[in-house]
């Protein structure tokens, strides 16, 4: 129930829309009512020129009222009739159309809201959760569960309405025409619900059961899409074949286990309506023939009866849709009450220009239980360049991650100009940091957006001189559109070569006094890593370089070269110096392991 009232919680800056919705709805059930109830004055009158008689006291106005239908002919009754038959069904077609048009816009407007604070959500949390995370997961639940919710609020939410009206409407109509009769048929009631309360609850299990499934699809999807380089180089077509068949295979199993559950529920009901109807039917005759009640008004009991069924079957569906909206609402509600792992503090210093030193004071790092970086003391001193050699896998990556605060350290201190970095506005911090990793992330936009992401005031002419300084230039230039080519998903239509030029050509264009680079040429040939050395070099021109790199001639230049093992600075120095050690540094460097 709780749950419940959480998924309302979406709909409710729409509350005064939805009363104005629940307004035409009771309109609607009751014109709804109005118009079964034509069949008594066809019946008894138009038909067959007889009296109408009710069985149950009514009051004095729709006495004289009735009365003043028995009095009339037929002819002129038959007018009157279709004069408001068509009065009716027009205003209900108005009314209805209303009630639909603001269901939908407030199924419509939750949904985008959802998927807008999903989105934001996703923009605001730490690095680490993506890492966790599967991608396909988090697209599920923008895409599929946000559509569940969808569904409950416009539709579930509109049958939760109307139907309950219709409830009222035909069950007040049957009590007030035959209030013996109506008694004795709503005790049979609980034998029709029975079953649909029962399979309602196996719907609901499986419900959760298919979602699960549907994120499996989503996953796999996501993942071989974005690796379908991989997929390919290894021949594993019809291994990831199988593995979605099997998934889209259990999808099938369980959809078609609902649907074959939902589908039995229907004929069942229908048999246990009509058996209870037909005694109705049996003695409502009797009492027809003895002249105790019009036939028209037993029609109409009737009718009213039947009418009944629909509304409460729409209602178990319904039920279903609230029961699988639940569970959707509550995937979206764990992604939305996810705190950021890095957060600021409350009132933030800004980082404006770096001045004199980046140091770190014992700091220790672990992902998860196993520790990655133990204990690292370091200062790197303003336009110093500080390389990082060690084996794949001893932290290389995560030390510099910290600087920006992808992630925050388990223990220690990182302190900029002596204020730790915990203290700076993120956005002031990531504002001085530039960094080219061996992945470079490009997104499928022109080459001129992807140069200027993050600095949208660049003119035309900076971006082009952070091409040209990038040596980026000449392979714009052949391009069809030059710097409005579109670039493809993640950048898929350039060479590794040329998509480190853009990197690099993005971080002059910010110009910030730190840089990182993260193996930024190690997935390059020798060629392309000449050309994007050398505007490597360009840019490490001036500014305070954490460099990680496999290359000597990089390393051999560096102020000062530290090297990890195992989480801790093994040995750090010079060039000379440590090849003077004849230690770690020295046997790396004769292996050629950087
Ligand atoms: N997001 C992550 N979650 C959990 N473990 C990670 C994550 N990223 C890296 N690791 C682990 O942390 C260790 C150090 O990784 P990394 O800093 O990338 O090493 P390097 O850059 O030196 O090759 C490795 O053992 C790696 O498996
Ligand atoms: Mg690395």
């Amino acid at each position: 129930m709780r749950d419940y009232l959480r998924l309302l919680k979406f709909a409710r800056p729409y509350s005064g829309t939805f009363l104005l919705a629940s307004l035409f709805m009771g309109l609607s059930a009751i014109f709804d009512g109005a118009t079964l109830a034509m069949i008594v004055p066809l019946a008894d009158k138009v038909l067959t020129n007889k009296k109408i008689i009710i069985p149950s006291k009514i009051p004095a106005f729709l006495s004289d009222f009735i009365d003043k239908i028995n009095n009339m002919t037929p002819e002129l009754l038959l007018k009157y009739m279709a004069i408001s038959i068509v009065a009716l069904f027009l205003i209900k077609g108005i009314v209805g159309f209303f009630q639909s048009y603001l269901m939908s816009k407030i199924g419509q407007a939750v949904v985008r809201d959802i998927r807008s604070k999903l989105y934001t959500q996703l923009q605001n949390l730490s690095l680490d959760y993506f890492t966790q995370k599967r991608g396909g997961e988090l697209m599920s639940r923008i895409t599929y569960d946000v559509r569940l919710v969808e569904n409950a609020v416009s539709y579930g939410a509109t049958d939760m309405v109307y139907q309950t009206l219709q409830v009222v409407v035909y069950t007040l109509l049957t009590f007030f025409i035959y209030f013996r009769m109506a008694l004795v048929s709503f005790t049979l009631l609980p034998l029709i619900s029975f079953p649909i309360i029962k399979v309602g609850r196996i719907l609901r299990k499986l419900s959760k059961r298919s979602q699960e499934k549907m994120a499996d699809i989503n996953s796999l999807l996501y993942e071989t899409i974005i690796g379908a380089r991989i997929v390919k180089a290894f021949n594993m077509e019809s291994y990831e074949i199988d593995k979605f068949n099997n998934a889209n295979r259990d999808y099938y199993k369980i959809s078609m286990k609902s649907i074959r559950r939902l589908l039995f529920l229907s004929p069942l009901t229908e048999f246990l309506g009509c058996v209870a109807g037909i005694l109705v039917f049996v003695w409502g005759g009797k009492e027809v023939i003895a002249g105790k009640v019009s036939f028209g008004v037993f029609g109409l009991f009737l009718g009213a009866l039947l009418s009944l069924i629909r509304p409460f079957k729409k209602l178990s569906q319904v039920n279903s849709l609230n029961q699988q909206a639940v569970a959707a609402s509550l995937r979206i509600y764990e992604v939305l009450d996810t705190k950021p792992t890095v957060v600021e503090i409350l009132r933030p210093d800004r980082l404006t220009d770096f001045r004199d030193s980046i140091v770190f004071e014992d700091v220790w790092f672990s992902y998860g239980s196993q520790p990655v970086l133990n204990g690292i003391n370091l200062e790197v001193k303003k336009g110093t360049v500080l390389a990082i050699v060690g084996r794949s896998g001893t932290g290389k990556s995560t030390l510099v991650d910290l600087i920006p605060r992808f992630y925050d350290p388990t223990k220690g201190r990182i302190l900029i100009d002596d204020i730790d970095i915990k203290d700076y506005s993120l956005k002031s911090l990531r504002q001085q940091i530039g960094i080219v990793t061996q992945e470079t992330i490009l997104f499928n936009d022109t080459i001129k957006a992807n140069i200027s992401y993050g600095y949208a005031r660049a003119s035309e002419k900076e971006i082009e001189e952070a091409a040209v300084q990038a040596h980026a230039f000449d392979f714009i230039k052949r391009l069809p559109d030059g710097y409005d080519t579109v670039i493809g998903d993640r950048g898929v239509k350039l060479s590794g070569g040329e998509r480190q030029r853009l990197a690099i050509a993005r971080a002059l264009l910010k110009n910030p006094p730190i840089l990182i680079l993260d193996e930024a040429t190690s997935q390059l040939d020798t060629e392309a890593e000449r050309v994007v050395q050398e505007a490597l070099d360009k840019l490490m021109e001036g500014r305070t370089v954490f460099v990680i790199a496999h290359r000597l001639s990089t390393v051999r230049l560096a102020h000062k070269i530290i090297i990890l093992e195992k989480g801790v600075i093994a040995e750090e120095g010079t060039h000379m110096q440590l090849l003077a050690k004849d230690g770690l540094y020295k046997h790396l460097y004769q292996l050629q392991e950087f």
